[in-house]
């Protein structure tokens, strides 16, 4: 036998050895005894080194159908996060990305994928469950490309896979079918906006990326955050020197834009409360055919009170009111009266809730990236677009102040006072 097929028939076996490994793996997910984690590091190793020896080491580029992003500013600290996190010592499956609509989940994971080396990661494979997108012209409902349901995603995951037959397997069996499909594949998996997805079945995913095969990791992005096994990374405001560096980006094709003064563009980044998608849309109001905004300050006042089917804070934040429950409405129309954090006594008075279904609902809302709150989780904040919006949608506490004129009159005490705990709430 010659050397080759020596080296050959060893990385079968080894292969071999693998895939019992990573079976046990599938089996016992989170609580995988820890000598099974290190055969797989391990054997994954000597795999590497051995197909190194035959001059196919893992290639330059990986094989992906990640999206290209023209462009992409700052987020430094966050890259690094999540370098950690797909690193192979690395515990758990990868990381989940939360924060609100148009923050920039996405274009963070397609960009920290891009990053992520191909030697660890030769497949990267991205799979959305985005259902509508919002363009300077309004909201577009996304029809294709689009997995709206647990089963879905995973037959598209098996097709990208090379394995068209995944999508008409048994639904039962077909988790495990995606499973060995990527035992070996050393993924790297992007699956976006998972929010879109009903609650079961968004946990159905999490537990199947509990069973990852360790040698694939994924990064998740959803509007909200839930109870996972992995690291979450909550995203917030675009820095300032970032947002500039996208604003003189977006100013190479349009001329109004480019004809801001500095002073104009700090106030394109102050509106849009440093939120990306509303600073696109914003700038994307410049210059539209049909549009009247000529300056800056004409667009910001148009975001305030732009057209339904074009109107960016419905698209960040309407699928919220719909799925909201009546405490958690009246816990946010309260907070919206705040100008600065609240404590949760002052929001259950003004609200007409129990101090426990205030802190409940607000300890949710929270959770759904809606919401600010010191480390404590006594005092909350509602960013000032959300308030805006808030204000606007739902019903006012204090209209009915005849039922709640004790509450009216606290409340303007409770304005009055500042809170110790302001600067400790995200911004
Ligand atoms: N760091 C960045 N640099 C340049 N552009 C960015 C950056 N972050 C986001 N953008 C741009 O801002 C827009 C909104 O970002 P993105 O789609 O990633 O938001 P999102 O949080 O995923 O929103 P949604 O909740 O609707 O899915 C996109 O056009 C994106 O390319
Ligand atoms: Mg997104």
């Amino acid at each position: 036998m010659t050397d080759r097929s020596q080296i050959e028939k060893l990385i079968d076996t080894h292969k071999r050895h693998l895939q019992v490994l990573e079976e046990q793996q599938a089996m016992f997910g989170l609580e995988t005894p820890p000598h099974v984690v290190l055969g797989i590091q391990d054997t994954l190793a000597k795999i590497a080194e051995l197909e190194a020896q035959l001059g196919r080491g893992a290639p330059a580029e990986a094989q992906s159908n990640l999206p290209r992003l023209p462009y992409f500013f700052g987020r430094e600290d966050e890259l690094a996060q999540i370098a950690e996190a797909l690193a192979p010592d690395a515990r758990g499956w990868g990381m989940l990305i939360d924060g609100p609509g148009g923050i920039g989940k996405t274009a963070l994971a397609i960009h920290a994928a891009h990053q992520a080396p191909a030697e660890l990661f030769p497949r990267k494979i991205f799979l959305t469950a985005k259902l509508r997108e919002l363009t300077p012209g309004g909201d577009q409902p996304l029809a294709d490309f689009t997995a709206p349901d647990y089963m879905a995603l995973l037959a598209e995951l098996g097709r990208e896979l090379g394995d068209d037959a995944i999508g008409k397997s048994d639904p039962a069996e077909r988790p495990r079918l995606v499973r060995d499909r990527l035992a070996g594949a050393r993924a790297l998996l992007v699956l976006d906006n998972l929010e879109t997805l009903p609650e079961p079945e968004r946990a159905r995913m999490f537990q199947f990326l509990d069973r990852l095969p360790l040698a694939c990791k994924a990064l998740v992005t959803s509007r909200r955050r839930g109870e996972i096994n992995a690291r979450s990374l909550r995203l917030d405001r675009l820095s300032r020197a970032a947002a500039l560096e996208l604003i003189g980006a977006l100013a190479r094709d349009n001329l109004l834009l480019a004809r801001a003064t500095p002073a104009e563009r700090d106030e394109l980044y102050a509106a849009a409360q440093g939120n990306p998608l509303l600073i696109r849309w914003v700038a994307g109001q410049l210059g539209r055919p049909g549009s009247q905004c000529r300056t800056v300050a004409d667009a910001c006042r148009f975001m305030e009170r732009a057209p339904a089917g074009n109107d960016p804070l419905e698209y960040i934040f309407g699928d919220l009111i719909g799925v909201l429950t009546p405490s958690e409405t009246a816990a946010l129309a309260a907070l919206a009266h705040f100008a600065e954090p609240a404590r949760v006594p002052w929001v259950a008075e003004i609200a007409g809730l129990a101090p426990p279904a205030a802190q409940n609902a607000l300890d949710d809302l929270r959770d759904r990236a809606l919401l600010a709150a010191d480390p404590e989780g006594t005092a909350f904040v509602l960013p000032g677009l959300a308030a805006a919006f808030a204000r606007r949608r739902l019903p006012d506490p204090l209209a009915h102040s005849g039922e709640r004129a004790g509450a009216v009159g606290r409340f303007e005490q409770y304005s009055g006072a500042r809170v110790q705990a302001c600067e400790r709430c995200i911004s």
